[in-house]
């Protein structure tokens, strides 16, 4: 591959990669599998192994991946929590195993385990008291979790025993058993709410909650496998985790010696199908060489340690038939296809329904009613279909994406630049109504008791309401007249409409559905701008200076306000007097405070969202125009040239990026 091309697959690479990297740490909605986004990784690596100055400071490659949400304090972790280098591939562990040999000059022994698949949770002890549990966030640095993570029973808050050092750590993995992850996403389904795609996002999600009390009724488990600190009672990991044991804490079940690469192949040949008995999920093994002096002597690379590999097991596939494809439209006039397949079983469940994603997906795959397909279970809920037999070709019937909407029959249209297709009839296709209207009385929007999806859609079809904003207009008397509706029903919707008027503010930006404005999102932007008036009228500029507001959410909530009816809906909602203004943002108090800042350019020691972040925890305001209220900029590579100018006009002060840390370092 020439460089010029290298070049343009890395930087199409960093952004579907780091697209991804939110989907799940942040958004705990991953849209593909691990092993495809391993896969993804790979190619990246390789592409900056081959021509080294593409690498760049800030490639996902360099960093271990972030959790951190801005609702938890964060604290540096003692020891950085680094991660493990993975694979899916035999040969490469043996390279490891004969790096190992090379580095240490003998065979050492090797403990191996299973890798569960939770999320990692680091824990101090001091004086045998749990004082603080941190996720791994960026390896540096974690959320403060420990209110969450006291609520495990499994995670002993005081230990006792022999050889238990002043202050240690103690690292493992805290996770959902399958069978608790089902019962909660039963929960779910029957409140409406959103289900979690698999056992690893639920514990996630849940270890995020900012009240302990709703994790507690969580049935999470946790297992233990690193223990850290100066006086440990043991030379070696093994008996370390049993020192652990005896102390009170659960460590791994399995854990085997090994002495050679054969002996590691086997461990692993006889884990693959065995771990699909065990309550919980993993998703490979972990080889640790046990000696912590060998440990020492392998030492660490910037991520990752030389004396411990994973490897991972493939996901699994099942090939089947296709029968048919449906177009469904979302809310926000999204069409997604979803194949219809015959129905096969795949990891503990049978499967009919499979996600197609978008056109692209399905010109890629040459898909053709009849085919057979084979199918992967990934990260999400629904499976996925990830390849076609070519030699097994269905029908002559390509799968054709249609040109209209296959509700309304509207012509659909493709936005630049983005992979879907929309029906453009926000107003009158009925499943955008219907959506819109599900979205507004959801739980974490209105939360409109006794007002499901199918309610919804039957008080549309009576023609009883048609926007958000007719749902103030029911009354018990309307909703008598139909069918299967009791009194009581009837009383409980209406109390639960009323009620809603009291949601604050920031709850009910998100209850717009505007496109883009999640819950995080409309936190922002009811902090940045507490009277919905103010945002109506802002401008691009002024959004996207608030961190996490790009300008792709910018346009869509401009365009949302520009709308009429929109406008009217609001102005009916207002009058009935539900909650348009929030609280004033609690401006903090920082180095930064009362000064302007303006970024401009690249950085390479954080992303300019973390910059713009970093600014905002310093007591400062960012913004994105230059004007004699800034204060500095804060200048990577490539500043703006009419930026500069301007600054120069106005006498402004340029800081570059290592001057601006230290600046903030040294206060
Ligand atoms: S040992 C220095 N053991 O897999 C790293 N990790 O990237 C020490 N994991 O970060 C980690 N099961 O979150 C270890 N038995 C196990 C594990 C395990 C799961 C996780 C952990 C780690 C990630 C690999």
């Amino acid at each position: 591959m020439k460089l010029s091309e290298a070049r343009r697959r890395a930087i199409e690479l960093r952004k579907i990669i780091e697209d991804h990297n939110h989907h799940y740490y942040v958004l705990n909605a991953p849209v593909i599998s691990d092993f495809e986004f391993d896969l993804l990784i790979n190619e990246l690596e390789t592409l900056e192994k081959l021509h080294p100055e593409l690498l760049s400071a800030d490639s996902p490659t360099q960093r271990v991946g972030s959790d951190i949400t801005r609702e938890f304090v964060q604290y540096d972790h003692t020891y950085p929590m680094l991660s493990l280098g993975n694979t899916y591939s035999r040969d490469e562990v043996e390279s490891f195993c004969d790096r190992v040999r090379k580095g240490l000059g003998h065979d050492p022994e090797y403990i191996c385990e299973l890798k569960y698949d939770g999320v990692s949770i680091s824990l101090t002890y001091e004086g045998g008291r749990l004082v603080r549990a941190l996720t791994r966030g960026d390896g540096i640095k974690g959320d403060d979790v420990t209110a969450n993570v006291k609520t495990i029973r499994s995670i002993p808050l005081r230990v006792s025993g022999n050889g238990i050092p002043d202050t240690f750590v103690i690292r493992g993995e805290i996770y959902l058993p399958r069978k608790g992850f089902e019962e909660m996403n039963a929960a779910r389904e029957a409140a409406g709410e959103p289900l979690f795609a698999n056992p690893r996002n639920a514990a996630s999600g849940t270890l995020k909650l900012l009240d302990p009390k709703s994790v507690a009724g969580r049935p999470l488990e946790c297992f233990l496998y690193y223990l850290l600190g100066e006086d440990l009672p043991a030379d070696n990991h093994y008996e370390n985790l049993m020192a652990a044991k005896s102390w009170g804490f659960r460590i791994p079940e399995v854990m085997e010696r090994c002495i050679s690469s054969d002996e590691i192949a086997a461990f692993m040949d006889n884990w693959e199908n065995r771990r699909k008995e065990l309550p919980y999920d993993t998703d490979g093994a972990v080889i640790k060489v046990n000696s912590l002096t060998d440990q020492n002597i392998l030492g660490l690379t910037a991520k990752s340690p030389r004396w411990a590999i994973a490897y991972k097991y493939a996901a699994e596939q099942a090939d089947t038939q296709l029968l048919s494809v449906d177009f469904q439209v979302g809310r926000t006039g999204n069409i997604t296809p979803v194949a219809n397949l015959k129905p096969v079983f795949l990891a503990g469940t049978t499967v009919k329904r499979a996600s197609l994603h978008n056109y692209d997906q399905i010109k890629l795959l040459d898909l053709h009613i009849g085919d057979t397909v084979v199918i992967e279970k990934g990260g999400e809920i629904i499976p996925k279909i990830v390849g076609v037999d070519q030699n097994k070709r269905g029908s002559l019937s390509p799968v054709i994406f249609p040109h209209e909407c296959p509700e309304c029959h509207t012509e659909l249209v493709r936005i630049e630049g983005e992979a879907n297709h929309y029906c453009p009839n926000y107003l009158h296709c009925p499943p955008q109504i219907t959506g819109r209207i599900i979205h507004f009385a959801g739980r974490k929007a209105m939360n409109i008791d006794g007002l499901g999806e199918e309610t919804i859609e039957m008080l549309y079809r009576e023609k009883l309401i048609d926007n958000i904003a007719s749902l103030y207009d029911l009354t018990e008397e309307s909703l008598s007249h139909l069918d299967r509706m009791g009194e009581k029903s009837a009383a409980n919707i209406i109390r639960g409409i009323k009620e809603s008027v009291k949601v604050p503010y920031p709850k009910v930006l998100f209850a717009l559905g505007i496109r883009h404005v999640g819950e995080t999102v409309a936190r922002k932007l009811a902090a940045g701008f507490p009277d919905l008036e103010e945002l109506m009228k802002a401008t691009p500029e002024e959004l996207t200076a608030l961190s996490e507001i790009g300008p792709k959410i910018a346009s869509s909530v401009i365009e949302y306000f520009n709308d009429n009816d929109n406008i009217q809906i609001i102005s009916r909602l207002k009058e009935r007097g539900i909650h348009f203004t929030g609280k004033k943002r609690e401006q903090k108090e920082g180095v930064l405070s009362g000064k302007t800042v303006v970024i401009s350019g690249t950085f390479l020691r954080h992303s300019r969202e973390e910059y713009k972040q970093i600014i905002e925890e310093h007591g400062g305001r960012n913004s994105s125009s230059v004007s004699s209220a800034t204060t500095f900029i804060l200048a990577g590579e490539g500043m703006g040239p009419s930026k500069m100018a301007k600054a120069s006009d106005l006498g402004i002060e340029i800081m570059n990026e290592e001057d601006f840390l230290r600046f903030i370092e040294e206060y």
